[in-house]
């Protein structure tokens, strides 16, 4: 589970957020959906606008979406990736949630799948990714322990 039922997620770190704001910055461009953005916005302690990242892009189906700058609109995942790409990014991260990244895994669009494995087991709640049509395999790359209580693992996603 990434939140509980109503979307919190105060069961996640301090390391959590800033092991995300580490990858944003190398990666220089993360993708949100337009409601992970706007429950993350309303956030007391953190907020995407302090993350360093030259490009910030949410997506939804409304056209008429406002966004300020570094924020850009994209109105599905293929256009997401095509203004990434027409700014020079070669990577991104997807940060979810749970809707948005089956749309991506759903079209193959995902390369590599990280998760920080944060010592909590919610009963009920919102999926990693949410119900989809697919089964996909993983091959394992590596993991690595960032906290003494959270386990970052890394796997590729096999399109063949
Ligand atoms: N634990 C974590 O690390 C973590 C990470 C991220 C998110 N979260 C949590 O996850 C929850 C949100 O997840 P969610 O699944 O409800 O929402 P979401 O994936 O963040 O956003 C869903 C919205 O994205 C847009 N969208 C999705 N697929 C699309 C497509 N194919 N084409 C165009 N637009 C598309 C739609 O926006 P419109 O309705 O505007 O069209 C849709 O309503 C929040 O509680 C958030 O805090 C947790």
């Amino acid at each position: 589970m990434i939140a509980s039922k109503s979307g919190k997620e105060d069961f996640l770190s301090h390391t959590n957020w800033m092991s995300f704001g580490e990858f944003a910055k190398k990666h220089g461009c993360f993708i949100i959906g337009r409601k992970t953005f706007e429950s993350v916005q309303k956030w007391p302690d953190y907020n995407f606008n302090d993350i360093d990242a030259k490009l910030k892009i949410v997506i939804s189906s409304n056209k008429d979406l406002e966004l300020e700058p570094p924020y850009l609109l994209a109105n599905s995942p293929k256009d997401a990736m095509g203004k990434a790409a027409a700014m020079n990014f070669e990577s991104a991260i997807l940060t979810g949630g749970s809707t948005i990244n089956s749309a991506f895994l759903n079209e193959n669009l995902i390369d590599e799948v990280m998760i920080n494995i944060e010592p909590a087991i919610i009963g009920s709640g919102i999926p990693l990714f949410a119900e989809c049509d697919f089964e996909k395999r993983l091959s394992f790359i590596d993991s690595v322990r960032i906290a003494s209580d959270i386990l970052q693992v890394r796997y590729k996603v096999n399109k063949n």
